[in-house]
């Protein structure tokens, strides 16, 4: 049986979306002035539980508007995962400040603290943890190390909307963190982002920086050199009705990654899984394969059953922009070479997840 093309990714926009951005472009208010950013932005802080939260108009830009307001600049060195989205790391670059890599631990898939401790240098600034593909990393450890060594914490939680450690959503551990809202996040503003933190002065120094630097006293007076980061309250419209619905959705989303887990549980494919005390908000269900010689076979046979897939991120390390130096990451490269993220929007259905296990079974027969 060979259903329609089943996406890794597809929002639900079925909500008040329509609603609110007709209300948007009914009243003209379609600019990044207009009520449903400070809504959003008012919405988003409480549900992540923190005290300031400003819209930004992509993920990318949110990491930069956050080592920005931290005063992160060219020298400075930010210890960060080389198993990450391309964006945490280059974000980074864009200050002129140095990624040192770390490898990720082989259970979590997410940074390990060791490494970290062990990558500190004088010139060390920051940490940037990322939550990646919505497991939490260690917080309590990597906030330890932090404040052993006076640095900067921050979090990338991109991929972690609705992720928990220990009780508290993550991007409430670090001293400032941000969010993407990209056509494929847990929640979507089509482009989108959002930077949070608990304090008010780095809070001030983001809004500052992402508004042109305009100086409070006097208009159209410019103290820094800022950058126009704003999100559009058409966007913000969107993120709001999609926050109305985050609960549900994440509900689903666990829901098909418990799904995933059963079906795949007698097979040599391992599901990426959720260790420690945490939620892990599965924004992407992710599996390894035995072999990375296997992996292309693999996506090969989803995609002729219809089913789209992809790799698993490769590790940063290894991109000719920042492979100058020779590194080892292995248990990344390994993940990264292994690893094939599944269909995951919240309203796949069970059959639909079924059709892929099966498939998924049918390479495991064929090879086997
Ligand atoms: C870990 C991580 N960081 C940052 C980003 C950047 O977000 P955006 O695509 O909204 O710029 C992403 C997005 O895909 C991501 O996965």
């Amino acid at each position: 049986m060979i259903m329609n093309k089943i996406p890794v990714y597809q929002p639900n926009l079925s909500g008040n979306e329509k609603k609110y951005v007709n209300d948007c472009l009914d009243s003209n208010w379609i600019s990044s002035k207009g009520k449903y950013v400070s809504l959003f932005e008012r919405g988003f802080a409480d549900y992540v539980g923190v005290n300031h939260a400003t819209g930004v108009c992509n993920g990318t830009v949110a990491l930069h508007l956050a080592l920005v307001a931290l005063g992160i600049s060219a020298g400075d060195e930010i210890i960060v995962p080389t198993l990450t989205y391309i964006a945490s790391v280059n974000a980074i670059a864009y200050t002129g400040a140095i990624p040192v890599f770390v490898d990720s631990l082989a259970d979590t898939w997410q940074m390990n603290p060791q490494e970290v401790r062990e990558s500190i240098t004088p010139r060390t600034k920051a940490i940037m943890a990322v939550h990646l593909y919505g497991h939490p990393c260690e917080m309590s450890v990597l906030k330890e190390i932090a404040d052993q060594h006076k640095l900067f914490l921050i979090e990338d939680c991109a991929e972690a909307i609705g992720s928990k450690y220990q009780g508290h959503h993550v991007g409430t551990f670090g001293d400032i963190a941000t969010f993407s809202f990209y056509g494929n996040k847990t929640i979507t503003t089509g482009e989108g982002g959002m930077v949070v933190t608990n304090d008010q002065t780095i809070f001030e120094r983001a809004t500052h920086f992402k508004g042109q630097g305009l100086a409070k006293y006097r208009e159209y007076w410019h103290d820094v050199i800022g950058y126009n980061y704003r999100m559009t309250n058409i966007c913000a419209a969107i993120g709001l009705a999609q926050l109305e619905r985050v609960d549900e959705t994440i509900q689903k989303k666990c829901r098909i990654a418990d799904l995933y887990k059963e079906l795949l549980k007698d097979t040599n494919f391992q599901v990426h899984p959720e260790i420690g005390d945490v939620f892990h908000s599965y924004w992407m269900v992710s599996i390894l394969v035995s072999q990375a010689s296997d992996r292309d076979q693999v996506r090969q046979l989803l995609t002729e059953a219809g089913i789209e897939t992809r790799p698993v991120f490769y590790p940063v390390h290894a991109m000719p922009m920042y492979a100058q130096k020779y590194q080892r990451h292995k248990v990344a490269e390994d993940i990264g070479w292994r690893g094939i993220n599944l269909p995951s929007y919240p309203d796949l259905e069970v059959d639909q997840i079924v059709y892929i296990c099966e498939s998924l079974k049918g390479f495991k027969l064929e090879s086997i």
